[in-house]
């Protein structure tokens, strides 16, 4: 069973709702995103664990982790999840959690990729699916995509549709060991 965590559209969330993956639960660290009105439409169990109603991160990080275990996660995919998992979550999840971002990592970690891949003059960019560690973006690749720059007013969209399409591929490979 995969459990997503969400930050904000869900647009990644809904491409793996589409593939037919089993989805078991979504997390999300704002109650406003829009992306647990989507797994709410799916059916989904879907809960906001903002840091603000929690002591700390690690306290706020091992509620989040029980109850996603209560629904029987064992995959745990960030889908546009934008805060750091602290020991706690990691530990519990250990090689069991994946990120999708919108660059060829190790270039352009942090929260604006595609604006620093525009700002730095790059021909190419892309996506890059990766296991999770305590750093920003810095676990082990699993998969990455190349996407040209040019034409750079539509880059955004193109790399969306990549993420779509690579994102729930790997999850389905790593739910099918
Ligand atoms: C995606 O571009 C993802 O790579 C990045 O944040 C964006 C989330 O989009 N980490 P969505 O919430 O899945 O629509």
């Amino acid at each position: 069973m995969i459990g997503v965590l969400v930050s904000g559209e869900g647009s990644n969330l809904q491409a793996l709702l589409d593939a037919g993956l089993p989805v078991s639960a979504v997390a999300s660290s704002r109650a406003q995103a829009r992306a647990l009105e989507r797994a709410a439409g799916a059916g989904l169990p879907a809960l906001a664990f903002p840091l603000e109603d929690f002591v700390d991160r690690a306290q706020r990080d091992a509620t989040m982790a029980n109850w996603l275990q209560e629904h029987g996660v064992r995959l745990v995919v960030c889908a546009g999840y934008m805060h750091l998992l602290t020991t706690v979550f990691l530990e519990r999840f250990r090689d069991r959690i994946v990120n999708v971002h919108p660059s060829l990592l190790p270039q352009f970690p942090g929260a604006h990729a595609i604006d620093d891949a525009l700002a730095a003059g790059v021909e190419t960019t892309g996506v890059t699916v990766h296991l999770v560690d305590e750093g920003l973006d810095t676990g082990p690749v699993v998969r990455q995509e190349p996407v040209p720059v040019e034409p750079r007013e539509t880059l955004l969209e193109r790399i969306h549709a990549v993420e779509h399409r690579l994102l729930p591929e790997v999850v389905g490979e790593l739910c099918a060991r």
